[in-house]
């Protein structure tokens, strides 16, 4: 019996389309969530890649014709997940080539807030009394900016019932120049500074914050780094405002995707009691790459996307004096056309030392998990992150910067921990070179001692990374939200 409905939206879903983190958390969230007993329904965008997996026989809901916007309609759908999902077709806005922001020179969609306006808007209908559906949801869930108007129009909406947001990273805030809160027929009282109004532009975002009864973001560290001046993006003054309804839920991840003894993308199963398919993993994994085959040198990853906030500028820095070590590097990502020119660079100076694979890969970035020795994330800020989980699940300890989620999820590797059982990684403060450089170099050092490296990658392989708790966490939240203290 479901207890609670929850409409939760987002612009991107794994396996059907995915940019990042936020398709791992909308593809896995609501299946933990339905799971104890809450009715979570998505509402998302129809892009071509989504389109394109709809089964034949789906069912046309409503067409929708909505003042201000392209007529569209809802589609329904069930992932093989079993969640129930509402696409919402609007070909003028989201039947292109290129990504679900960007064309495919990594150039912002134009009218990037009219298409996630649409979306925004839609939530809010399905969550009044004008829905056309007869499923109606106790409360909208929205994930980031893509979503930040739906508080917004349900403020001004009959029946309107409660809404939670949750922000996976604050540095995506969806600001556009004020003609839009009349283009996208928004209440005019909302552009204000106590409202959407942000530096003399709107922000989806900003409203996103402002208007939602419960503010949720994905590590309790996040939370609190939000509120405060170096990670705040100007919005920390509002978020430390709404502190008492600000809550970090740490990610979880899909446990049977990356899972070890039965990943499909890997050429050889292994867990932590039979560990010699790791082994022959690297193997795969470097004969694949280009790489030396040589069991015995640390072999070091990155999977990430290439911008700014991953850090791994100050990896490309060091890597001259890196790669004097005994040491190989792989790289997948794309971004920053610097970052992806560099890496390049790298695998053609140093060939079977360092290989370079731009782009995005999914079964890819599971063989490297497994097949390497040491995951490399020395993320400025992250507000979860998800790869040091994966990397932890394979056997793989993480190097991270202790920020956000990261310093959430990776217990640094001292002989205490270590003694202890929780030593999970290598974590170092202070975002420098010179930072990064020694701790590499303490983890190649531990590499090196078997009995520790045993124990080490034991502790990662042990943890428990499951959606399960983060969901009662959500679950709290939704109760609060709707005035319940627990399931009647
Ligand atoms: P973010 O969402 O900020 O990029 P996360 O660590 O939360 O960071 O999630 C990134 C997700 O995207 C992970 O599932 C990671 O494996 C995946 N990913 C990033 N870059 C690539 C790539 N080039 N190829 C395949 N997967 C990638
Ligand atoms: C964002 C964040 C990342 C987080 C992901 C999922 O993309 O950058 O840290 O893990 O969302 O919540």
């Amino acid at each position: 019996m479901f207890e609670i409905k929850v409409l939760f939206v987002t612009s991107e879903i794994a396996p059907l389309i995915k940019t990042g983190g936020l398709a791992d958390v909308s593809g896995a969230l609501p299946v933990a969530l339905r799971e104890i007993d809450i009715d979570v329904r998505v509402l998302i965008p129809g892009y071509p890649k989504v389109m394109a997996q709809l089964g034949p026989n789906e069912v046309v809901a409503r067409f929708l014709e909505i003042p201000g916007f392209p007529p569209s309609r809802l589609i329904f759908s069930i992932m093989e997940s079993g969640v129930p999902l509402l696409v919402l077709d609007c070909p003028s806005l989201y039947a292109r080539d290129g990504g679900p922001y960007a064309d495919a020179n990594g150039n912002d969609w134009v009218d990037n807030s009219i298409r996630f306006g649409l979306l925004s808007k839609v939530a809010a209908i399905l969550g009044s009394e004008e829905s056309p559906l007869s499923w109606q949801p106790d409360l909208v869930h929205g994930n980031d900016w893509q979503t930040g108007l739906t508080g917004a129009y349900l403020s001004v909406a009959k029946g309107a019932v409660p809404n939670v947001v949750t922000i996976h990273n604050l540095a995506f805030q969806g600001n556009f120049p004020p003609k839009n809160v009349q283009l996208l027929h928004l209440p005019p009282q909302s552009f204000q500074p106590d409202g959407m109004e942000f530096y003399g532009n709107m922000s989806f975002l900003k409203a996103g914050i402002f208007y939602a009864y419960h503010i949720t973001t994905v590590s309790p560290n996040y939370a609190r780094e939000i509120q405060g001046e170096a990670l705040g993006f100007g919005l920390q003054g509002l978020l430390h405002a709404r502190r008492n309804d600000v809550t970090g839920i740490l990610n979880g991840i899909d446990t049977d995707e990356w899972n070890p003894e039965t990943d499909k993308h890997l050429p050889h199963h292994f867990s932590v009691a039979k560990m010699s398919g790791k082994a022959l993993n690297k193997q795969a994994l470097q004969s694949r790459m280009g790489l030396d085959i040589n069991p015995e040198v640390p072999l070091l990853g990155v999977v990430s996307r290439l911008t700014h906030q991953k850090g791994l500028d100050l990896l490309l820095e060091i890597a001259q004096s890196l790669l004097d070590l005994p040491v190989q590097l792989v790289i997948l990502g794309s971004g920053e056309p610097q970052m992806q020119n560099t890496a390049n660079e790298l695998a053609l100076r140093y060939p079977g030392k360092v290989a370079a694979m731009i782009g995005f890969d999914e079964g890819l970035s599971h063989l490297i998990e497994a097949g390497i020795d040491l995951f490399i994330m020395p993320s400025r800020f992250e507000p979860c992150g998800l790869n040091q989980f994966y990397s932890q699940r394979y056997g793989t300890p993480p190097i991270v910067h202790s920020t956000g989620g990261l310093a959430d999820s990776v217990v640094d590797c001292t002989p205490d921990t270590l003694k202890n059982g929780t030593a999970s990684g290598f974590v170092f403060s202070g975002m420098t070179t010179e930072n990064l450089y020694t701790t590499i170099v303490r983890a190649i050092d531990l590499y090196r001692d078997q009995r520790k490296w045993k124990a080490l990658r034991k502790n990662c392989m042990s943890k428990d990374f499951t959606w399960k708790t983060s969901a009662l966490a959500y679950r709290d939240v939704y109760l609060k939200v709707l005035g319940r203290t627990e399931y009647e």
